[in-house]
């Protein structure tokens, strides 16, 4: 694909595609069989996804853009002058504008995101609707250490931009590693804008994730499309159906994919057994309380300075900045 004269140079740091394989098979040998979530988005995962986002069930989108909306001065003024704002994982940036446009003097805004296409394709978007911001795109897996690019400028502070509750995605323990790796990269000056999605009626959350049309589970079978594409896999689609259920105890909605029926799949050359209704686990959306949410970023090093939230308490944005070391 060539490059558009408006594309920014991509700082690559996308690690192997075998990755993909291993995870995987690592997952699907495990008793409870299991693929991560980041995997859902090759290019047609990530259409899917921008597809969840405009459905009616899917609430934390639409709550969560309209909290930008509301009150996105006070969160250009939370992260102050010459920031350099780096999102992990930016996607189709659609909540990054509401910040740009209220952000017009930062040293630099650097897009994190696994998926090249999506990224050069957004940040070229990104570069024309904003001529004069400094667009440093990194293609990385977030969730390992990345360099950051230097900034033309100096940069007053380092800000994380993590939107869309994405967090929810990590078990507890992770979320807070995740957390702690933010907070080095960020510094000891740094913050951290981010998205979290609030405990709420069980019926709402599972909804969202089980729509009436069925986006959310082509988006969910899209693995095994992708398996059967990249890893020479031989998933018969229709032979599995998308499940979600509420689990109390850890406070997430979890997705699988069920078999219908006893059968065996060659994934990468190696023989998959399902019985009769066992399911592939391949997603955790973690709902927080406020208190639970302060409590995990503390854990990490991160205090919560202010809540954003909707009339209905459905979705939260939260400033955090670092604790500093002398704990003053
Ligand atoms: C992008 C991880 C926040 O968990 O709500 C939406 C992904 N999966 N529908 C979520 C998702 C199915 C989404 N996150």
């Amino acid at each position: 694909m060539p490059a558009s004269p408006h594309a920014p140079a991509v700082l690559d740091q996308a690690p192997a595609t075998e990755s993909f394989r291993e995870a995987a098979l690592e997952g699907l040998r495990k008793p409870q069989k299991h693929i991560p979530a980041k995997f859902h988005y090759d290019a047609r995962g990530s259409e899917l996804f921008d597809q969840i986002c405009r459905l009616d069930e899917y609430y934390p989108t639409r709550t969560e853009m309209a909290i930008m909306e509301e009150h996105v001065g006070a969160m250009a003024e939370a992260l102050g002058p010459r920031a350099q704002l780096v999102e992990y994982g930016s996607g189709s940036s659609l909540k990054t504008r509401i910040l740009l446009d209220h952000l017009d003097d930062l040293a630099a805004y650097v897009p994190v995101d696994i998926s090249k296409e999506h990224l050069i394709e957004s940040a070229s978007d990104l570069a024309t609707d904003y001529p004069s911001l400094p667009i440093q795109p990194v293609c990385a897996d977030y969730t390992t250490a990345f360099d950051l690019p230097e900034p033309p400028v100096p940069a007053a502070r380092t800000v994380g931009y993590y939107p869309g509750s994405t967090i929810g995605n990590f078990q507890r323990p992770d979320a807070r590693a995740f957390l702690q790796h933010v907070a080095e990269t960020v510094g000891p000056e740094g913050g951290l804008l981010i998205g979290v999605d609030l405990k709420k009626d069980t019926e709402v959350m599972k909804a969202a994730y089980n729509d009436a049309e069925g986006v959310t589970a082509a988006f969910n079978k899209n693995l095994l499309r992708r398996m059967n594409r990249e890893l020479n896999a031989t998933f018969d689609l229709d032979a599995f159906e998308h499940r979600v259920r509420w689990n109390d105890e850890r406070g997430c909605v979890e997705s699988h994919l069920r078999s219908h029926i006893a059968q065996t799949v060659t994934v990468a050359g190696e023989t998959i057994s399902f019985d009769a209704g066992e399911t592939i686990h391949t997603e955790d959306s973690h709902k927080y309380t406020l208190d639970g949410f302060a409590a995990l970023a503390g854990d990490a090093g991160f205090r919560v300075e202010t809540v954003w939230t909707d009339e209905r308490s459905y979705f939260s944005v939260q400033y955090c900045t670092v604790i500093s070391e002398s704990g003053a």
